[in-house]
């Protein structure tokens, strides 16, 4: 068994408070180190944060996901958080929001499982696209990506926007 699939994924438990709060905060620390402590304790207030969480879960507002993964010993480790989006088209595709390893679990290929977990989730609902944002100095991410061949597709400020076709006649 390789490292990375030591770890287990599963989808956050809907009504569970510590579970919504751990991603909240992780949420908070992602934006803390992609865009700067400061900035990113800034940005969303915690409340905001949990309420983004609860939006992902509830099915009549969003069709999304929250998936933890934990480790051997049932430890949270990381977490993913999918949604479909609509473009100004009027056409669906999916979107990776967020995704967070803690730094103890890094460099053991969870962020290449949960993109595997994204892809294969965005498929079934029948997405040929999936998309995602990130700072464009976010080095480590940006060649996970680039090595599963997602694409940077539009560049504003100092973020970056990728996509990957999911349809193998046009990938
Ligand atoms: C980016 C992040 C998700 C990567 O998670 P991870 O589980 O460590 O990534 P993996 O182990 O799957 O790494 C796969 C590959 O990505 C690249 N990579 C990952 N971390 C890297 C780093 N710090 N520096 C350079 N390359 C890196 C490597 O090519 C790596 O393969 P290798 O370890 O065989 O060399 C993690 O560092 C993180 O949570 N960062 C903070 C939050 C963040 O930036 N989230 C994304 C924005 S929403």
């Amino acid at each position: 068994m390789s490292r990375a699939e030591a770890f287990h994924l599963r989808c956050l438990q809907k009504n569970c408070k510590e579970e919504i709060e751990w991603v909240a905060q992780r949420m908070r620390r992602t934006l803390m180190e992609v865009v700067g402590e400061q900035e990113g304790v800034e940005m969303y207030s915690m409340d905001w944060l949990r309420q983004r969480v609860h939006f992902h879960l509830e099915e009549e507002r969003c069709t999304g996901q929250v998936i933890l993964a934990e480790d051997a010993a049932g430890f949270p480790a990381g977490h993913l958080i999918l949604r479909l989006e609509k473009s100004p088209k009027g056409e669906f595709f999916g979107l990776i929001s967020t995704i967070y390893v803690e730094p103890k679990f890094r460099r053991q290929g969870l962020a290449g499982r949960f993109y595997d977990r994204a892809e294969a989730w965005f498929r079934q609902q029948g997405m040929e696209q999936a998309v995602t944002d990130t700072a464009d100095d976010n080095t480590p991410l940006l060649r996970i990506l680039q090595d599963r061949g997602f694409r940077i597709v539009e560049t504003a400020d100092s973020m970056v926007r990728l996509a990957k076709s999911l349809n193998p006649a046009t990938a």
